[in-house]
Parts: C-alpha cells; structure tokens; sequence
C-alpha cells in the first residue's frame, strides 16, 4: 500500500442487522481497517457488541484477493485485560483502550502484545497525553478522540488538533514505527486539516455509513488526503 493513510470505517454507525455484509461492502469500496468500537454502558453510557461479534465478522473482514483486513478495537470498556484477552481469541488485530480504565496500563499493554495483537493508548477530549511518558516505546498506535467517546455522528472537537500535532511530535522523538489514528466527527471537509496535523490513520463511522455510496464517500475523503492544504 504505498499512501500512507488509513482509513477505518466505524461498524459503529453500520446496518447491525446485516453486518458481515457491511463489513464486506465497506472494505470492497475501500476501507483498509474496520474499526470496532465496544462499549460497556460503564466506562461510557451506551453498550455495543462483544468477542463473539468480532469473531463472528473475522471472515469477512478480507480484501477481494484474500488479504487480512485489520481489525481495529476500540475498547470502551473498563476493566480492560479480560476483555482484551478474548477479543485477541476472536481474530482482532489492533487493540486499544483508554488508560484511565485500567489500574496497570502498562501491563494491560502487555497482555494485548503477549496475546499477539498490536496495542493502542486512547486518549480523551479532556486527557493529556502524560500515560504516554512511560509507554510510548511499548505501542503500536496513539488514538487520539475528537469527540468523547458513546456515540457515533458528533461534532470534532477543535482542540484534538493541538493533541494530534502534541502526539506526532512525541512519535518522531522516538523513531518508532506508530500509527497516529483520530476518532470522531471525520467528514471530507475535515479531514485534511486533521492529516495536515500529523494524523494518519481516520475513524469514520455517519460519515461513510450514513453516505448512499460508500467508495464515493471514502475516495472523496483520499482525495482530501492528497490535497495540499491552503494556507
Ligand atoms: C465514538 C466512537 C467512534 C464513532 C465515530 O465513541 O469511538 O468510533 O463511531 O463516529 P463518527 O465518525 O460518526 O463521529
Ligand atoms: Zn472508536
């Protein structure tokens, strides 16, 4: 894949009563991760799905010539590692959890690494980025929230681009290979600025699932991507 962004469709805003289909749609129109948000009605007032979804759309989440398509967990869950542990069991591919919902961060990092999945810190519209200070060398991905987390089809929140310009710096100081991913509120007329401060992976969820066409929503958003931003 030469680009180097992302593009993660949230199931979050998809069709729940066809699911598989809508994973299998959304990667044919382009998607190159499927993001899978899992909420517990604790750590954020709403409840979704479990291991045994993920396990249960792990097949479909491949490309037409069989290639793995990432799957990409967001928990919202507090607490994290038994969870973690079992959606590790049902094929995920990244996973990601707020620090602030586990008592051992770091340990919860090892378990998702030991279990064989890439590890994710998630950070809040209202955190700072301290967590990052002792476990920047032990993740995959910094997640950074443009809306706080519960539910799809909300507003970005402005200061999240300071976060991500923060974020990008700390990665460069560590010359580590790590996704910078942005959740919520992504549209097309958005998005560049969010790159343009140093993001590279996009959550979308109303934005390509609420759109009649899926690969015309995510082609308009690459398009955003190559664009040079005006000054
Ligand atoms: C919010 C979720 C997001 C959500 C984004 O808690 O983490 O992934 O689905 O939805 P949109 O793109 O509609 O803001
Ligand atoms: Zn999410």
């Amino acid at each position: 894949m030469s680009s180097p962004f992302r593009i993660a469709p949230s199931i979050l805003s998809a069709d729940f009563a066809r699911l598989g289909a809508e994973v299998a749609d959304v990667i044919a129109a382009g998607a190159d991760w499927i993001h899978f948000d899992v909420m517990d009605n604790h750590y954020v007032p709403n409840l979704t799905f479990g291991p045994m979804v993920c396990q249960a759309l792990r097949p479909h989440a491949k490309a037409a010539d069989g290639t793995r398509v990432p799957i990409d967990v967001h928990l919202m869950i507090e607490p994290v590692d038994a969870l973690a542990a079992a959606f590790a069991q049902a094929g995920a591919d990244y996973i990601s959890f707020h620090p602030d919902a586990s008592p051992h961060t770091h340990r919860s990092i090892q378990a998702i690494k030991a279990a064989g999945c890439k590890a994710g810190l998630v950070f809040n519209p209202g955190a700072g980025l301290e967590p990052l200070d002792w476990a920047i060398d032990e993740i995959d991905l910094i997640l950074i929230m443009s809306v706080n987390p519960g539910f799809g089809g909300q507003t970005f929140i402005d200061s999240a681009l300071r976060k991500i310009e923060l974020a990008r710096k700390r990665i460069e100081q560590t010359g580590r290979d790590i996704r910078l991913e942005v959740d919520g509120g992504i549209k097309v007329d958005n998005i560049a600025r969010v790159a343009s401060a140093g993001a590279d992976t996009f959550v979308a969820g109303s934005a390509i699932f609420n759109a009649k066409d899926y690969a015309s929503a995510i082609s308009a958003m690459r398009t955003q991507l190559q664009a040079p931003l005006k000054a």
